[in-house]
């Protein structure tokens, strides 16, 4: 990242010539062998920071990975203390580049861990999949961390970002509230950060004139 030209990250700039944003594409895209999207491959969608670990070793929750691809944000958080459990279909990562170990499943599996934190990494590739919502129906649990862009936090022009669908989003929010957000180290072009969803109580209560919903706002439990 560091060998970039300091102007990277100005790659769709409309202010920025024309013939320099090709060239920085250019440079996005095709130089030698690490390339952002190498890179992601090769570990994951999106950067792990130390913050970020900490914030979910200090949960004191067990996790589960839905479409862990790599394994690398699950093997970091295990070297961190995290009881993690991990799963995807395997179909698009060989076993030897997994850094951690990874169950073949799909989302049904979320049914038999109501008792730990879903994590969604980059769960969706693009606007028609389905493995992010498919999650949420099937996840019993009360907290969520979801690591990637989210609404308005992207440069892509699809406003609800590269990681994960409209129709996600818009039942995580109706769902579940979010309570916490760590800004990422970033790729070039990607805005990621991990955030904390909890579920909401099912039914609005009236509080004076207005409805609100309880939410259960302890996030850490020290034993
Ligand atoms: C964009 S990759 C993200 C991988 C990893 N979480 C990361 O952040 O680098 C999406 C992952 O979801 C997995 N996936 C997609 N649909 C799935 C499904 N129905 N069941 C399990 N895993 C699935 C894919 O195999 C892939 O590894």
């Amino acid at each position: 990242m560091e060998q970039f030209p300091a102007d990277i990250h100005r790659f769709c700039d409309p202010q920025l010539p024309h013939g320099r944003r090709k060239e920085l594409v250019q440079l996005l895209r095709n130089i030698d062998e690490m390339t952002c999207q190498k890179l992601q491959i090769l570990f994951s969608f999106s950067v792990p920071n130390q913050e970020a670990l900490t914030f979910v070793a200090d949960l004191k929750q067990p996790v589960v990975s839905a479409g862990a691809g790599t394994g690398y944000w699950e093997y970091l958080l295990q070297c961190n203390g995290v009881d993690v459990i991990s799963f995807d279909t395997n179909e698009v990562y060989p076993s030897e580049m997994r850094y951690s170990e990874i169950l073949t499943s799909g989302p049904e599996i979320l049914e038999q861990f109501p008792d730990r934190v879903l994590v969604l990494a980059w769960p969706d590739t693009d606007e028609s999949s389905t493995f992010s919502l498919d999650c949420l129906r099937h996840f019993r649990g009360d907290t969520i961390l979801h690591i990637g862009e989210l609404l308005g936090e992207t440069l892509s022009a699809n406003q609800w970002g590269q990681s994960s669908s409209r129709d996600f989003q818009l039942t995580l929010a109706e769902d579940f509230c979010c309570l916490s957000r760590i800004k990422l180290p970033n790729w070039p072009g990607h805005l990621d950060s991990l955030t904390m969803w909890k579920r909401k109580s099912t039914q609005p209560v009236m509080c004076d004139g207005a409805h609100f919903h309880y939410v259960n706002t302890k996030c850490r439990v020290y034993l």
